[in-house]
């Protein structure tokens, strides 16, 4: 496969074209972002950590019956996937309050739910990726209600798969949050990255922060909280 010009660069990756029209480069780099941009910085050898433990967990997830964009990871910060048109939209499952949920309703981070919680918002940085249902998803065409359904269920089985897989490990699974796409052919297949920049991870003895909210809140050992993941993820 031969890597072909950048389609695309995001806060955290680069998308490259390959000389196969259906498959993509996707390079991880070091960068960190948080608060839609505002905080910027990066984080040693993310890039490295990011592309192993995102290349683990979509293995797992195929093998559990999810489709995914993931083909290989061919080098340390370097996967070849699947190209997809990517639905506008972000899907948050949560099984315990915290962050941006805990704000809003007023809930101390770590209280229990009564049932998992199911989130849509709109994947639009000007707008700061507005919370939204799915009624808003249909009626500004960023999806449809049997997309929304099948994306729900496929985010249903992640948690179940991810939640039980990270609990082995000595690891509460807190919140997540997943992107979908449309391969050329028209599959749906989960896409972007899954890794302690998108999920809270919670020690499961200590509740220590094992994620990205390390850099979002200057709670120190960001890297190292990364390379447990990855430890556990290999142990
Ligand atoms: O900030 P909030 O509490 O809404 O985040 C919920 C989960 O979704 C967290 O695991 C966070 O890392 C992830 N997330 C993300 N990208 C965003 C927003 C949230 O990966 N743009």
């Amino acid at each position: 496969l031969v890597r072909g010009d950048e389609l695309y660069e995001g806060k955290a990756k680069k998308v490259f074209s390959t000389n196969d029209n259906d498959l993509v480069i996707i390079h991880y780099k070091d960068d960190a972002t948080a608060f839609n941009g505002e905080k910027k910085g990066a984080i040693e050898d993310k890039g490295i950590l990011n592309n192993k433990i995102a290349a683990e967990i979509f293995k797992l997830l195929e093998e559990n019956g999810v489709p995914t964009h993931f083909i290989s990871r061919i080098s340390d910060r370097d996967m070849v996937c699947r190209k997809v048109r990517i639905i506008p939209l972000e899907v948050i499952v949560r099984n315990v309050a915290a962050g941006s949920m805990a704000k809003r309703l007023g809930l101390a981070e770590g209280s229990e739910l009564k049932t998992t919680v199911f989130e849509l918002s709109y994947k639009d940085d000007s707008l700061g990726d507005p919370l939204i249902n799915t009624h808003h998803a249909v009626a500004i065409g960023a999806s449809t209600f049997e997309e929304v359904d099948q994306i729900f269920g496929y985010a249903a089985k992640v948690n179940e798969v991810l939640s039980a897989f990270f609990l082995k490990r000595g690891i509460r699974l807190i919140d997540f949050k997943l992107e979908f796409g449309r391969t050329g052919a028209g599959e749906l297949v989960l896409a972007d990255e899954i890794s302690p920049d998108t999920c809270r991870f919670w020690d499961a003895e200590t509740n220590e922060k094992l994620d990205k909210d390390r850099f979002r809140r200057d709670l120190g050992n960001v890297r190292e909280a990364y390379v447990e993941i990855l430890n556990r993820i290999d142990s």
